[in-house]
């Protein structure tokens, strides 16, 4: 006999208090934190669902693990537990710890980037694309088009894009070509094993580094062994490890699938390039054998990475990702289906078709989450992507999206309905939802602490 219900294949046994605030609480955090989210002290939220990447619940295993830490700096025993697991999977000799994703990104991009060279990704992450371009590299962006693509599978490369890209800037100008899994800021979708088998070809063929952004591998395979044919008898690990084996690298946040708060690495099959990067690693994260980590650190790490292809665990982490989506488009929410492995995403632009991009629909919708339910997502639209023209003019993001993005372990179902309740209460309110201008913003990666003013003084929800 099957159920419907969605059971947590775990035991509670720590709890974390919520501070259960009320909305008019909420509109004077909201206003000191100059109606960017990211600026809210945590305390001040009820569901965080800004992000999967380090707040994910660690197992009793993983706790237990941490008391053996070692934390010598040279030859750390927790260091070889981890490099063991890490080859294991990854089959690539040459790893190297650091204290999270982006810092692997800087070493490894940092060293083959530099000014007129190029990188093509199905969506290169944030952090990636800034450290791309912070080297003087320019990194294009080649999703598959909807139309062409898998339903399952709108992670995918533009293969075609991929080849006449190749032509048009010479192969010998191009450092890398980024596979991330699943595609984050392309809507959390999912890569098939037939991508990247063709994306490895061409890059073999042509003489091009092929790097796996693996930070939600196995999330990925979920998806593989359910919805792609000729996979189905595979194990979770064993369809990660086969698209490791089509990588010449591996870079990964541990903040997500290694189910750790903290925690990446870069993984290298070729000895001359992970040469070069060791060197920027003992300049700048720490020596070979911990990186940026410390030795409880790296054996949190070492079981996570197995406990994460549990298929209990990875079947209720789909399966609820999908629940949430799933209600909230019966609610009238355009979500972007099918829904992916870590996060709901919406299409903000069509929620408030009134409000202009330059006026930042994503924000208003993160924003009247917040009020209304405590509810803290993040935008991915203009305001993360947003560029500007010669003349000041935004030039906007390909989507205007908000993310919902669940921590691993850590809501539960009646969580999720709420958030769902939440959602059912906007969708009455939508029509007087304001737009938002920019007051103050960086250079890079500019989301992280822009201020806002809202172009109503007062936000709808009370
Ligand atoms: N690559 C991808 C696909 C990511 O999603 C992230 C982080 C990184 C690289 C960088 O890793 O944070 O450990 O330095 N994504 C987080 C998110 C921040 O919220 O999606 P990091």
């Amino acid at each position: 006999m099957k159920f419907k219900t969605i059971i947590e294949p775990f035991r509670i046994k720590m709890v974390e208090p919520i501070l259960m605030s009320t909305s008019e609480m909420r509109l004077e955090f909201l206003k000191k934190a100059h109606y960017n989210t990211f600026l809210l002290s945590a305390d001040e939220v009820i569901i965080d669902l800004l992000t999967d990447s380090g707040t994910s619940a660690m197992s009793n295993t993983q706790w237990s693990a941490m008391m053996l830490g070692d934390e010598s700096y040279a030859g750390a025993s927790s260091w070889y537990k981890l490099e063991k697991v890490i080859f294991e999977f990854t089959g690539m000799t040459y790893i190297l710890p650091t204290h999270q994703g982006r810092a692997a990104e800087r070493i490894l991009y940092g060293t083959i980037g530099g000014v007129g060279k190029i990188f093509i990704s199905n969506t290169h992450f944030d952090t990636t694309r800034a450290n791309i371009e912070f080297s003087g590299a320019e990194a294009f962006d080649i999703p598959i088009e909807i139309s062409e693509s898998d339903l399952h599978f709108r992670g995918d490369m533009d293969v075609k894009k991929l080849k006449e890209l190749i032509v048009l800037k010479g192969a010998e100008n191009i450092s890398a070509v980024i596979l991330t899994v699943t595609n984050n800021s392309g809507g959390g979708q999912p890569v098939s094993m037939k991508n990247a088998r063709l994306v490895s070809e061409i890059c073999k063929a042509n003489g091009i580094l092929m790097i796996l952004d693996g930070c939600r591998i196995a999330e990925n395979a979920y998806f593989i062994k359910h919805y792609e044919k000729g996979l189905e008898t595979y194990s979770y690990r064993d369809i990660a490890v086969e698209m490791c084996s089509l990588a010449d690298g591996f870079v990964m946040s541990a903040k997500k699938d290694g189910m750790v708060n903290m925690g990446g690495f870069l993984a290298l099959r070729d000895e001359k390039l992970a040469a070069a990067c060791k060197n920027l690693l003992i300049i700048t994260e720490g020596f070979t054998t911990y990186g940026g980590l410390s030795g409880r650190d790296m054996e949190a790490l070492a079981v996570g990475l197995v406990e994460v292809f549990d298929a209990d665990y990875l079947h209720y982490r789909i399966v609820s990702t999908t629940y949430l989506g799933e209600h909230l488009h019966q609610l009238g929410v355009p979500v972007i289906l099918p829904v992916g492995g870590h996060a709901v995403y919406i299409d903000a632009a069509k929620m408030f078709p009134h409000i202009p991009v330059n006026e930042y629909p994503g924000q208003a919708l993160v924003c009247e989450l917040y009020k209304a339910g405590g509810i803290r997502s993040v935008e991915v639209g203009s305001v993360m992507f947003g560029k500007y023209d010669a003349q000041g003019s935004l030039i906007p993001a390909a989507n205007e999206l908000v993310r919902l993005a669940l921590p691993r372990r850590v809501y539960t179902q009646s969580h999720l309905d709420y958030v769902i309740e939440v959602f059912e209460y906007l969708m009455q309110i939508k029509s007087k939802v304001n737009g938002f201008i920019i007051t103050k913003e960086t250079k890079f990666l500019r989301h992280f602490t822009a201020h806002f003013t809202p172009l109503e003084r007062h936000l709808v929800s009370q």
